[in-house]
């Protein structure tokens, strides 16, 4: 029961990374049965992808991935249960390492989708209130084009909790931001609910 958890920001200790951590705790209060694998995407060194198509082609291997850290990421990502993005948002959209990644993951659907039936968890960091909202559709996307199954938050109540973890740092005011050592409570809880919705969905899908 291996979960991935990808930190989807070039920085790697900040919103997207409080996300997945809420993320962590709201799994391991399910259990310690599971195979936790976070990933900071700063870690890794992917190439874009140069639409070069020899993954339309048996064996479907990215030559790509003979020179950077694909196959180091494979490892952490797939024959997972579920899988985690937080992305940030850039411009509306997630940020180039989370593109590169999913553009890179191409081969994974050409080899007769290797991501099918895993759980699909989108979560986003923003600077802006209200913003966030393009990052989950890319990483919404990602997930049925890749054959994944998408799950929300639903651990909290329906009229007061949200069910996407969407974490802001704008409080309500102009000129109003979230300080040094303060946390988005709110989107800390929709996290921590939806690694623990995951968790016992993974339960319930091996019993
Ligand atoms: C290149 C770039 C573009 C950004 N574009 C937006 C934007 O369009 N709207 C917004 O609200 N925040 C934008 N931001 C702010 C980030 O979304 C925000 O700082 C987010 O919390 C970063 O996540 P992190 O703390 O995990 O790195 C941008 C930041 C960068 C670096």
């Amino acid at each position: 029961m291996k979960i991935a958890l990808i930190v989807g920001s070039p920085r790697k200790n900040r919103s997207c990374n409080f996300l997945i951590d809420k993320a962590i705790e709201g799994i391991k209060s399910v259990g310690e049965e599971f195979e936790i694998k976070k990933v900071q995407i700063a870690d890794y060194q992917i190439s874009p992808c140069n639409g070069c198509d020899q993954c339309l082609r048996p064996p479907n291997d990215c030559p790509l991935a003979e020179n950077d850290d694909t196959k180091k990421l494979e490892e952490q990502i797939l024959g997972s249960s579920a899988l985690f993005i937080a992305a940030p948002n850039y411009f509306g959209s997630v940020s180039s390492q989370i593109k590169v990644l999913i553009d890179r993951s191409r081969p994974w659907k050409m080899k007769n989708y290797l991501l099918k039936d895993v759980i699909f968890a989108p979560m986003a960091s923003t600077g802006l209130r209200n913003g966030g909202g393009g990052v989950i559709s890319d990483l919404i996307n990602f997930a049925l084009i890749q054959g994944m199954i998408l799950v929300g938050n639903t651990g909290g109540s329906p009229v007061l909790e949200g069910n996407i973890p969407i974490t802001s740092l704008q409080k309500f005011a102009l000129k109003e931001f979230v300080g040094k050592g303060e946390t988005d409570e709110l989107a800390g809880k929709i996290s921590f609910d939806l690694g623990k919705r995951v968790a016992e969905l993974i339960k319930k899908m091996n019993k």
